[in-house]
């Protein structure tokens, strides 16, 4: 396995990939501290493409002014060793100043998408996600893209950003890995005390008890999302940020289910956000 940070090596390396043997490459972006999740996202990259490239960078345009970069968990050594054995061909680990020069002033905007659901309450946070995604397709020339249907939202600023700029690449959205407890993986998991690691599986509760009464025959999108408050006010420790009944690309509340609809709630425990979600 090759580690990189310089992207002109980065686009050499899949320049010769593409042109010369005419192989698929496929790109896992990623922040780091590397769990289950993310090796899912590898794996499927792995059995997908004959080549796999995984990007560890902590971005800077993507935490708002009250969020702590310096705190975001890393672990390269850790994360390479999981990289290696789960036979990934080669880690891309820009620097910062590399990525954002001195200088450095182009932005991209998916405009109104980058305002919904965790954008609403992240301002500039899509921002950064769509600025630094452009920027690692790129330099990494990928044929398929891996992300985590675990943000959802990012999912749906991906998509568009791809379609609007006409990355010639497929976005591929692999299904959200779970604790045994029901929990999303996140590495923001790792922040919680024990008390609040308990009361965070009200999240994925408040999902099973929307599943039950959309199973049970309710296509009222008003009574799927009382269903989610109700269950989350039952957690005192959770304090909610959103429960969401959208279309899943254009992130708009719904008034039935009736097509593929996205049910997302968002909650903090301490300072820590946490995010899930299911599809009806
Ligand atoms: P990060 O939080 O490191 O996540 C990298 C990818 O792993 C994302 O696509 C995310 O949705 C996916 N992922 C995280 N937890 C998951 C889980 N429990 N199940 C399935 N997939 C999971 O998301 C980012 O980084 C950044 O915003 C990034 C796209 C790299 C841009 O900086």
């Amino acid at each position: 396995m090759n580690v990189l940070t310089s992207g002109a090596e980065v686009q050499a390396y899949a320049l010769q990939a593409k042109a010369l043997r005419n192989r698929t490459i496929g790109l896992v972006p990623t922040m780091g501290a590397l769990h289950a999740g993310h090796l899912s996202l590898v794996r499927a990259a792995r059995a997908q493409n004959e080549r796999v490239i995984v990007s560890i960078f902590v971005n800077p345009t993507q935490f708002g002014p009250h969020e702590d970069v310096a705190r975001y968990p890393r672990d390269l050594e850790g994360d390479c060793a999981k990289l290696d054995a789960a036979g990934v061909d080669l880690v891309w680990t820009p620097r910062v100043d590399e990525v954002y020069p001195p200088g450095y002033q182009t932005y991209i905007r998916v405009e109104d998408l980058e305002n919904r659901l965790d954008g609403a309450s992240r301002p500039g946070h899509f921002r950064g996600v769509a600025t630094v995604c452009a920027r690692l397709f790129h330099v990494a020339l990928p044929d398929r893209a891996y992300f985590g249907q675990k943000d959802a939202a990012q999912v749906a600023v991906i998509r568009r950003l791809v379609q609007d700029l006409q990355f010639p690449l497929e976005v591929v959205v692999c299904p959200i890995v779970r604790e045994p407890d029901g929990l999303a993986m996140s590495s923001r998991n790792a922040y919680l005390d024990p008390n609040d690691r308990r009361a965070a599986t009200v999240l994925y509760r408040s999902l099973t008890a929307a599943h039950a009464l959309y199973n049970a025959g309710e296509r009222s999108a008003q009574a799927i999302r009382a269903c989610l408050t109700d269950v989350l006010a039952s957690e005192p420790r959770a304090r909610l940020d959103y429960a969401a009944v959208v279309d899943p690309d254009t992130l708009l509340e719904v008034e039935r289910v009736t097509s593929p609809t996205l049910v997302a709630v968002a909650a903090l425990f301490g300072s820590t956000r946490l995010i899930d979600n299911i599809v009806l």
